[in-house]
């Protein structure tokens, strides 16, 4: 981990379907920096997929997990974080984010959004919301907290993964 440019960690927020997990995973390859997924942490520690923590215990249960999560993340560093999209929605989360990282977001328009995430099943926010009037109403609500956040914007409309990173990389 050592030899990676940065020292300090990445963190990846942004609107369900932004593309973090994508980002994430190419950026760990091109900076040699190890990755690590808030929401596959939660699945992993609670034993059940995301719609089923929803199902069972409802949104505020999971908003505690992921707390929770980003918390035990803080021992971290030199790592790429790629945050759940709700993760903005606590003042309590983004402290800690500034306190251990860069924070990167990433945007993409309400029709991109909905291309990349209309096939998933494992959202249950958007599970019966599949439409661009649902998304573009939930990112206006949004959007402050994310801008609030941000240390960095990339934009990821029409662009490549491999152009992304580029841009991301020379504005970190
Ligand atoms: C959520 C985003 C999801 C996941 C959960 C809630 C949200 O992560 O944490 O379904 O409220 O925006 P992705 O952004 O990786 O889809």
């Amino acid at each position: 981990q050592a030899k990676s440019l940065f020292s300090y960690n990445i963190m990846l927020i942004g609107f369900m379907g932004a593309g973090k997990s994508t980002v994430s995973s190419y950026l760990s390859r091109l900076l040699e920096m190890e990755e690590v997924e808030t929401d596959a942490l939660i699945v992993e520690k609670e034993g059940k997929s995301i719609p089923r923590i929803f199902d069972e215990y409802g949104e505020e249960y999971f908003r505690n997990c992921e707390s929770n999560t980003l918390t035990e993340l803080q021992k971290k560093q030199q790592v790429i974080v790629s945050c759940g999209g709700g993760i903005v929605l606590r003042e309590q989360n983004v402290e800690n984010m500034k306190k251990h990282g860069r924070i990167v977001l990433l945007t993409a328009e309400p029709e991109t959004i909905l291309e990349r995430v209309k096939d998933s099943t494992e959202r249950p926010i958007l599970n019966n919301n599949m439409n661009t009037e649902f998304i573009s109403q939930l990112m206006d609500k949004r959007r402050e907290k994310y801008l609030a956040a941000a240390d960095i914007i990339v934009s990821t409309d029409k662009k490549t993964v491999p152009q992304i990173c580029e841009e991301l990389v020379a504005k970190l």
